[in-house]
């Protein structure tokens, strides 16, 4: 099973600064065993010269969204045709952050999923419940509900291309993460709701993972690596994690 650390950057550092961190990484990694994928996810107008930077290292470039629609009437929106012709390899889609302020829904995540796909881009898909449905212990039935939804434009070829990210919503940006055992026990719902395809579609956890809890959290059975915010805008962070999935994860 693939282990990847996704850094999921969201609407932070400017040019100069994006292009520092992945210098840093790029000479972090180079010192470090493979067996992990990297990822970086620098907002839309530095997607191109990441890539460029990027090239013949270890580091993947994700976007953090796209359109469903190939081109077209949309102000403001970025078609999938447009990231594969710069040369993105992942694209997060179905964030909370976005679900919450730009509505978006498992509909609409399940077609930007399948035009990501068609255009050979690994879409990581974001999932995980509220602080109030966990409180009422619904979170199970969300998840399902979720997966369901967002999947069921997919085929069994399909679904086996996707990432999924489980990110309970009350550990986002609050440093509170969930425990190991929570983790593990809904990463392994996560996998028996995929099916078939649960054999090998790498689920990552999400939420406060920092260096300091990503021991507990990346030996889990069921994890096979993280999506970090906060932590992935540090390199020196960024690359402790690496180390810790690496300790757990590190052959494919
Ligand atoms: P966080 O964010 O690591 O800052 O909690 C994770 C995410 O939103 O992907």
């Amino acid at each position: 099973m693939k282990a990847i650390l996704a850094g999921n950057w969201k609407m932070n550092k400017v040019a100069d600064e994006a292009s520092l961190l992945i210098s840093e990484l790029k000479e972090g990694l180079s010192g470090m065993p493979e067996g992990v994928d990297v990822v970086v996810s620098p907002a839309f107008p530095f997607l191109a010269s990441a890539i460029i930077q990027c090239d013949r290292s270890r580091l993947s470039v994700a976007a953090q969204n796209c359109h469903y629609e190939d081109h077209g009437a949309f102000t403001g929106e970025v078609s999938v045709p447009m990231l594969k012709s710069i040369g993105v390899t992942y694209c997060i889609v179905g964030h909370s952050e976005r679900r919450q302020y730009y509505a978006e829904t498992d509909e609409s995540v399940g077609l930007k999923m399948k035009a990501l796909i068609t255009e050979g881009i690994t879409p990581i898909y974001c999932c995980g419940e509220q602080e109030a449905e966990r409180r009422s212990e619904k979170q199970f039935e969300v998840v399902e509900r979720q997966l369901d939804k967002a999947l069921s434009v997919l085929s069994e070829n399909e679904k086996e291309q996707i990432v999924v990210a489980y990110e309970p919503v009350w550990a986002i940006g609050t440093g509170l993460t969930a425990t190991a055992e929570q983790a593990q026990e809904m990463h392994a719902f996560i996998r028996k709701q995929l099916g078939p395809v649960g054999d090998t579609v790498p689920i990552l956890y999400g939420g406060s993972c920092k260096p300091s809890n990503a021991d507990e959290i990346f030996a889990c059975s069921d994890v096979n690596g993280g999506l970090i915010g906060g932590a992935s805008l540090n390199a020196g962070d960024f690359l402790s994690l690496l180390n810790s999935l690496h300790k757990y994860k590190g052959t494919k």
